[in-house]
């Protein structure tokens, strides 16, 4: 068989590697972004899932764009935008559409890197290039934008501003509006994704920044950090033209998003207790990150350094020695699953290897101790 090129140039991912390693009984993993088993809102939608065997209409062939009540459901709750919604599976499937729609070989995009590694995936699989941009506690590197936008015709920048995965930073107001002033000023369209956003527990919530330039940002959606990730739905939101090409894309592909799932979704978003859960689920990771935080200090001390995090599922943990790549080899012998820095960085680009993806969301309490212990006989 002779495959394509670009798809001999996706290679296995590390993490998927990592997270079979991590089914091990023994195995305490904090490798993977998976949401709290114990938190799922199962109760919420068990009438529902009752009740779909009654509702034939639900398992017909259906809208590409999405079951019509989520989304209604999506447009009221979007109030700074009248622009259409498309409903996919995963918002992994939103950042493939847009590879399609947008992007052909030899085109550049801008990524804050580290990055989300299924979205370096999905990008590199049209064979456009990646321009890494840096980024810290305060956002991404704005001269370092400005340079690509105006020196490398760039036709999209990539960002997650709330909860960066893997790094959990959160952009200053100031650096969303610079931003938005930016893909302006240089007509490069910018893909808000932002999975982690209701996931806050603590400081202040602050807007979109693709409501700061409506007209030439995609905002991504996903419910599965806030329902559930094995349903596979999530949505995007973005200027009619392209989501209509968009939404033939997805004709194209696969039809539409099964109909079950997304009345699943629907009927959550509209639970009378569904802000409660999302209270327990903020509360839960915030016991959780604190709980991670305090070992992490008291057991590690100055072999490592990282920021606070408001919210999310990830700590970024620097190591003040020691590669990375090696650390968490031995964590696994030690029967702890974390991710390297490296994992998170585009093939061909200058990596951080001296840092550490730590997942706290995925993992009990009560386990921290524990897990720490084991990561600093690894370290
Ligand atoms: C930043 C980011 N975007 C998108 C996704 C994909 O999420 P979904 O389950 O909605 O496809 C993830 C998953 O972890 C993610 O971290």
């Amino acid at each position: 068989m002779k495959f394509a090129r670009n798809a001999q140039s996706l290679d296995a991912s590390y993490i998927r590697e990592i997270l079979s390693a991590a089914n091990q009984p023994e195995m305490i993993s904090m490798a993977g972004g998976l949401p709290a088993s114990s938190l799922l809102p199962v109760q919420l939608i068990r009438a529902t899932c009752e009740s779909l065997a009654d509702n034939h209409h639900l398992f017909q062939y259906g809208s590409s764009q999405g079951y019509e009540p989520l989304i209604d459901t999506m447009k009221q709750q979007s109030q700074h935008s009248d622009k259409p919604w498309l409903i996919c599976n995963g918002s992994q499937q939103a950042l493939d559409l847009i590879a399609r729609a947008l992007l052909e070989a030899g085109d550049n995009i801008v990524a804050e890197v580290p990055a989300y590694l299924g979205a370096l995936q999905v990008f590199q699989l049209t064979g456009a290039t990646i321009c890494p941009l840096n980024s810290d506690t305060a956002g991404p590197d704005l001269n370092q934008l400005e340079d690509y936008f105006k020196h490398h015709n760039v036709k999209l920048f990539y960002c997650v501003p709330d909860f960066h995965n893997p790094t959990g930073r959160v952009w200053p107001r100031e650096t969303r509006i610079a931003v938005a002033q930016l893909c302006r000023d240089y007509d490069v369209t910018l893909i808000e994704d932002a999975p982690y956003r209701e996931l806050r527990f603590a400081g202040e919530q602050l807007g979109y920044v693709s409501d700061l330039c409506p007209e030439i940002s995609i905002r991504l959606t996903s419910f599965s950090k806030i329902g559930f990730p094995g349903l596979r739905v999530g949505a995007m939101n973005g200027p009619t033209a392209f989501i209509t090409i968009a939404e033939r894309i997805k004709q194209a592909t696969d039809l539409h998003t099964g109909i079950p799932q997304q009345a699943i979704i629907h009927a959550l978003l509209n639970h009378a207790e569904f802000e409660q859960h999302l209270t327990r689920l903020r509360r839960g990771y915030q016991e959780r990150y604190q709980c991670l935080s305090r070992e992490l200090t008291q057991q590690l001390g100055d072999q490592i350094q990282f920021d606070t995090v408001e919210g999310g599922m990830f700590v970024w943990l620097k190591l003040t020695q020691g590669d990375s790549a090696e650390i968490a080899a031995r964590a696994l012998q030690h029967n702890l699953a974390v991710v390297p820095g490296a994992a998170f960085y585009p093939t061909d680009t200058a990596l951080e290897n001296h840092a550490l993806r730590l997942n706290f969301s995925n993992t009990d309490p009560a386990l921290f101790p524990e897990a720490v212990a084991r990561l600093a006989k690894a370290l």
